[in-house]
């Protein structure tokens, strides 16, 4: 029996409002706990939660508010006034995290599998709007089949609706994903447009086009897990972070919100700092090797300069040549962007540019100063990086630093070559602090190369070729291969004892605190998406 699917007419309402009342009691209790029994069963087989039960553990004890519990569909084709449910498939309201006011839809996989319909698609709306009018992040947790094949049309309109509220909320209130079940179609393309997307391994997949559609057009056979799963979704970066079940991914998503602010409007939040600003960080001095070839593991670098070592980093699995993410020094948020000289030697590639820009214009829109710790030896060469526009990608990440007005501090460490000095966040994008440790190097290219094009006949008229090559080498290497050239230059700010470079940063943000950029009036800028 499943009393809040009946699409019998209602009974004649109780009389008096105590019995009203207790009336009202019933229906609600009926909702929530008679459809439960039912989808949950299926939900606990799968390993998954319901949609009350996951708002129940990811929000403060008690602090859920339901909005339009009681709506229900007005379809009527394919049967479907047979089956009117209570919700129709979603669950939406707000409530806190740690005593901060979030918005919430859940998905119930239970009714129509989650699917999405006129109904569905309204009450989604509505919390969306509420969020943004409320100024509070903005939480999905995804489990549904996409557009209600039976809806037609008014499912397809309710995605759209779902989509322009996306963009329109984009960068005025975080909006994160947490992907729990199958994600069709729409399901998927939401998220997408969202900030943060994390993922539960073995349950949560994302696709436009399921393994059915797929072998029927292209013959290819494949499942769910391997054509969207979250192991496929961290590698291909559509996964923020990935998770052993639903709890991780709801503690990740408890830490990830304590980085940022409730709006645009606001400045992520500060939290008082024991771990002492001024310390010195000597470990640096062992973890980044002189030999600019040497490769290091530059995670080490982040947790030896933020507070406590704690470094919440986003999108692992993919694209590891540069390493972004979220850490406090002296407690102030800070968005991390890192060359990883384990990857690739660090070099920036489509992949990585596209990564960090993300990243640095989520950073700009929320007020979250960016730190860039720079050892880069240039762009990835490559036929297939040129023919797959590494052009246009290179320029996404140049263009994202360029338009950002947040406190802006460059630390160059070890090497920096060509435009991908330039790119990470230069004196000549707009950085407002450049330091450089003594082991810095920025150059057009690395001295060999360098000598072999700008000496080349010089070194063929010599007697001793490989002796004129090692002199001239030697001279290129004493006239530009260290932070003085650019120090005399005026574009690096300050020759730091690396051990320092906590409290130099530190310092930088205290003295950018209260930066303000005055921008142009336009539209919006046209970046090479
Ligand atoms: C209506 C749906 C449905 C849908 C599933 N159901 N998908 N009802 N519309 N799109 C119903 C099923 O009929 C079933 O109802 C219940 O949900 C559970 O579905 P199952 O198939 O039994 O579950 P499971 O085996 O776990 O498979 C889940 C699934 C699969 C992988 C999601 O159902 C599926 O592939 N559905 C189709 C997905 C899809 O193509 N969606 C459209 C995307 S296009 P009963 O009554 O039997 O319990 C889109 C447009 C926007 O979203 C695109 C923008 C880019």
């Amino acid at each position: 029996m499943r009393p809040a699917q009946e699409s019998a007419p209602r009974e004649l309402p109780a009389e008096g409002l105590a019995d009203r009342t207790a009336e009202l009691a019933v229906i609600r209790q009926r909702v929530v706990e008679g459809l439960d029994a039912e989808s949950a069963l299926r939900q606990h087989r799968l390993g998954k939660s319901t949609a009350r039960e996951r708002i129940a553990r990811l929000l403060d004890e008690g602090s859920f508010n339901e909005l339009e519990m009681l709506r229900r569909h007005r379809a009527t084709d394919f049967g479907m006034d047979a089956k009117r449910p209570y919700t129709d498939g979603v669950v939406t309201g707000w409530g806190t995290v740690e005593g901060r006011r979030v918005f919430v839809y859940a998905h119930d996989f239970g009714i129509f599998g989650g699917s999405l319909g006129e109904a569905h698609a309204a009450k989604i709306h509505k919390v969306m709007d509420l969020a943004e009018s409320a100024g509070a992040p903005l939480i999905g947790l995804n489990d549904g089949a996409g557009a209600r094949i039976q809806e037609g049309v008014m499912a397809l309109a309710g995605y759209g609706g779902i989509f322009r509220r996306n963009v329109q909320a984009s960068g005025v209130i975080p909006q994160i994903s947490v992907m729990l079940g199958p994600c069709a179609g729409g399901a998927a393309y939401s998220p997408a447009l969202t900030d943060f997307v994390l993922m539960v391994r073995g349950t949560a997949s994302m696709y436009v086009t399921g393994p059915d559609v797929i072998k029927a057009v292209t013959g290819e056979e494949i499942d769910f897990e391997g054509l969207g799963g979250a192991e496929v979704h961290a590698r291909s970066g559509q996964a923020t972070s990935v998770h052993d079940d639903e709890d991780d991914a709801f503690e990740q998503l408890r830490w990830l919100l304590s980085f940022l602010p409730q709006n645009n409007r606001e400045f992520p939040p500060e939290e008082p700092c024991d771990d002492p600003v001024d310390r010195s960080c000597d470990g640096l001095l062992d973890i980044v090797p002189s030999s600019p070839n040497q490769p290091y593991d530059v995670r080490r670098v982040i947790e030896e300069i933020v507070d406590h070592g704690e470094f919440l980093e986003l999108q692992e699995a993919w694209a590891g040549n540069v390493v972004i993410g979220l850490a406090r020094i002296g407690g102030q948020v800070v968005g991390l962007v890192a060359n990883q000289p384990l990857v690739l030697a660090g070099v920036l590639d489509i992949d990585a540019s596209q990564k960090a820009a993300r990243f640095i214009r989520f950073c700009d829109s929320f007020n979250i100063p960016l730190v860039s710790l720079v050892d880069v030896p240039g762009f990835l060469p490559g036929v297939d990086q040129e023919h797959n526009a590494i052009i246009r990608n290179g320029a996404k990440l140049l263009y994202a630093y360029c338009e950002a007005t947040v406190p802006r501090i460059q630390v160059l460490m070890r090497k920096a070559y060509g435009g991908a000095y330039i790119v990470m966040d230069s004196r000549s994008i707009g950085t407002d602090l450049s330091l450089a440790w003594p082991s810095n190097e920025v150059a057009v290219m690395g001295a060999e190369a360098a000598t072999n094009v700008i000496h080349r006949r010089t070194i063929l008229a010599a007697e001793d070729q490989q002796e004129t090559r090692r002199q001239l080498v030697e001279e290129y290497q004493r006239t530009l291969m260290h932070p003085y050239y650019g120090a005399e230059r005026g574009l690096v700010d300050d020759v730091i004892d690396p051990r320092e470079t906590r409290s130099a940063i530190h310092e930088g943000l205290r003295m950018l605190r209260s930066k303000r950029v005055d921008l142009p009036k336009r539209k919006h800028g046209n970046s090479p998406l």
